[in-house]
């Protein structure tokens, strides 16, 4: 039986890919490293420094240096989130979480990113959420289920009781690794190995996952 959805953020409750894209797009071209939006689609679902060392392929920097660029990318980033609001919310997501919250189904975040809460601030959700686990909240990022684990150990549920909603190949990996059935957001080719396959947010039926 479900007792818990567990979601990730970007690329399932709003679209922060492009905003990302050109925070790192801007401290590449300052850095004069070569970025583009098709190595953009390989940082989907990254942490931040795995992230940066994607985008440095192979180049060797010192820690102070990555520490800094980091840093830098983030600082971009942060400063695009204020354009954020409510109508980034990806379709049919919010009456998604409200079906959830009506049934008694508990409802937590796990993502990746530092600036998760913020974000879901943003977008006035964060009241839907009876938990969040993010960045901070956990040392290993996704392909590792720690994020997972993490988000159901703080509604109480376990791990065979969640069910997660990801848009990243290495999003599902790491609910799989935590023993958690998966609804997969996007192509096939990237997500075809979740338990349910949806092409986008707008056909996310409640009664449809829990049949
Ligand atoms: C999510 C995004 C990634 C991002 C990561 C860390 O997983 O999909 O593109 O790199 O979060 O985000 P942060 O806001 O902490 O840099
Ligand atoms: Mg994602």
């Amino acid at each position: 039986m479900c007792k818990a959805f567990i979601f990730d953020l970007d690329g399932v409750i709003t679209d922060t890919a492009e905003l990302h894209y050109q925070a790192w797009q801007r401290m590449a071209d300052e850095e004069g490293y070569y970025f583009d939006r098709e190595i953009n689609e390989q940082l989907r679902g990254v942490s931040r420094r795995a992230s940066l060392e994607i985008i440095l392929n192979g180049r060797e920097i010192s820690e102070e240096k990555i520490a800094d660029l980091m840093e830098r990318k983030n600082n971009y980033y942060v400063e695009l989130l204020s354009t954020i609001t409510a109508a980034d919310v990806l379709p049919g997501i919010e009456q998604f979480l409200l079906e959830l919250n009506a049934r008694g189904i508990k409802v937590a975040l796990a993502s990746a990113s530092k600036n998760a809460r913020p974000i879901l601030h943003r977008l006035g959700l964060t009241p839907l959420f009876d938990a969040i686990g993010d960045g901070w909240s956990v040392n290993r990022s996704k392909p590792a289920p720690d994020v997972f684990i993490h988000a159901a150990g703080q509604v109480g549920v376990n791990a065979d009781e969640c069910i997660v909603v990801e848009d990243a190949e290495a999003g599902v990996d790491a609910a799989k690794e935590a023993g958690m059935k998966v609804v997969g957001i996007g192509p096939k080719e990237r997500v075809g190995h979740a338990d349910w396959v949806c092409a986008d947010t707008s056909k996310l039926v409640v009664s449809q996952i829990l049949a």
